[in-house]
């Protein structure tokens, strides 16, 4: 458990109440470089510092699970050379984190749709970095890189009937078996940012009770004081799951 003391930008935050599981759509890098003058690529690479200073943050208060959406299945939309440069992008970006991450215990892990569109080398990295940090346990960073709701769902469907499973057994515990992911816990709390109300087709399975946190800052401005924002906020929220306050 974190000193409160020894970081006071933690002040406010119960320690025993935080939530195991953040997701974050990341947002707001084309708008961010644009308000510069800037390519909109410019606002990914600078995306990459928030993401490693939400990453430090998520482990410095424990969060024990966290998800970051990173390439959706709408955004091969964007004009090809943006999209090539996100596939080059999240490359590099993985060779150059992966020690460290490695070093601070985290697991790494992608979710998505593994489609003939995604290079063949940034699929190669993706195994190799889980492959290298598998057995780490104080974080499992979750990238979700051509990753849809609902492609997921349909996943998970086309999985279900390849095994056979008859519709008598269809139950949500058998289709939250088929997922990509069946070990990982729902997000407590998604935070977007950018000041979109909207979910853009993330996690959307796994979100059906997760507390939501809209942020007007853009992703490359993002900074773990405003993960430990949401997180107070968050730990103001009651979490009712339909039934009444106790
Ligand atoms: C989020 O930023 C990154 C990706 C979707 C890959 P955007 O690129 O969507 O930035 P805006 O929303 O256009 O500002
Ligand atoms: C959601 O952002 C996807 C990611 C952050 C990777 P978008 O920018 O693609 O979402 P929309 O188009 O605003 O809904
Ligand atoms: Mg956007």
């Amino acid at each position: 458990m974190f000193d409160l003391n020894a970081n006071p930008g933690l002040e406010g935050i119960d320690p025993k109440r935080i939530p195991v599981h953040v997701a974050c759509v990341m947002d707001g890098n084309g708008r961010w470089a644009k308000k510069r003058g800037l390519p909109r690529t410019a606002g990914h690479t600078a995306g990459e510092e928030a993401l490693m200073d939400t990453i430090n943050g998520a482990l410095e208060i424990g969060v024990k699970w966290l998800t970051v959406y990173a390439f959706s299945t709408e955004n091969w939309k964007r004009p090809p050379d943006e999209v090539r440069f996100l596939m080059r992008f999240n490359e590099s970006l993985l060779v150059r984190r992966r020690n460290e991450l490695h070093e601070k215990g985290v697991r790494i892990r992608f979710t998505g749709r593994r489609d003939w569109r995604v290079p063949r080398r940034l699929l190669r990295r993706i195994d190799e970095s889980a492959e290298m940090t598998r057995d780490n346990r104080t974080m499992t960073l979750t990238i979700a890189f051509n990753y849809g709701g609902r492609a997921e769902i349909v996943d998970a469907v086309a999985s279900m009937i390849a095994d056979g499973v008859q519709a008598s057994k269809v139950s949500e515990k058998i289709i939250r078996s088929h997922m990509y992911f069946s070990d990982m816990p729902d997000p407590d709390l998604v935070i977007r940012t950018s000041g979109e109300y909207r979910i853009s087709n993330f996690l959307l399975w796994e979100l059906a009770y997760s507390e939501l946190f809209f942020s007007d800052v853009l992703w490359p401005d993002f900074r773990r004081c405003h993960l430990f924002e949401a997180i107070r906020e968050y730990q103001r929220r009651d979490r009712r799951y339909g039934g009444l306050e106790v």
